[in-house]
């Protein structure tokens, strides 16, 4: 079933060609249009393997992530562990727990999978946002896509 947040927003997992399509032109907006992040960039192999969802509200994608199991596990860990990515929701549906929802949905699908554990590249923006969702900063900040990123934890 899929996880609910506000009363007219649905979170879905992407399930077509089509859906990824409209995950991709989220990201298009957000990460190469607003924040300049250069498409070759933006576009990589792993979204042809990772598990994707929307934010769905009236019939529209608003929102979008994706969840990308990891062939290592993170150093001083052990088990299974996945990366969550490409996190971007539209600036007018921003602050009203969208992005949230789309997280615990990503969550909700890596504990499905017997993931011990998350890892993420937030930018330093957002850094907040995954703290307040139990996400741990993890050595130093580096460079991605031209912005400043933190690698954060979380155990599941
Ligand atoms: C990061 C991002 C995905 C968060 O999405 P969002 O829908 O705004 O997330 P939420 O609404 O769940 O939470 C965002 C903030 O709004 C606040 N908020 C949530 N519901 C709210 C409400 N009803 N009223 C007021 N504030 C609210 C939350 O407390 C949260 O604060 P925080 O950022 O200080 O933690 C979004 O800002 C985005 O797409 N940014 C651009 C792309 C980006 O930077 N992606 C992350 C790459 S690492």
């Amino acid at each position: 079933m899929p996880a609910e947040t506000s009363a007219d927003v649905r979170i879905v997992p992407v399930r077509s060609e089509g859906d990824l399509a409209q995950a991709l032109a989220i990201r298009e907006v957000v990460f190469i249009e607003e924040q300049r992040v250069p498409e070759t960039i933006e576009r990589d192999a792993e979204d042809a393997r990772a598990y994707h969802v929307l934010a769905v509200q009236g019939g529209h994608a608003i929102g979008t992530g994706r969840l990308v199991m990891l062939a290592q596990v993170p150093e001083g860990e052990s088990g299974k562990w996945a990366q969550v990515g490409r996190m971007a929701v539209l600036q007018a549906s921003r602050k009203s727990g969208v992005g949230s929802s789309l997280l615990w949905a990503l969550e909700e699908e890596a504990r499905r999978r017997g993931c011990h554990g998350l890892i993420l590249h937030a930018q330093l923006s957002a850094m907040d946002f995954y703290k307040r969702h139990g996400y741990v900063p993890h050595g130093a900040v580096f460079e991605e896509a031209g912005m400043p990123h933190l690698e954060m934890k979380k155990k599941l």
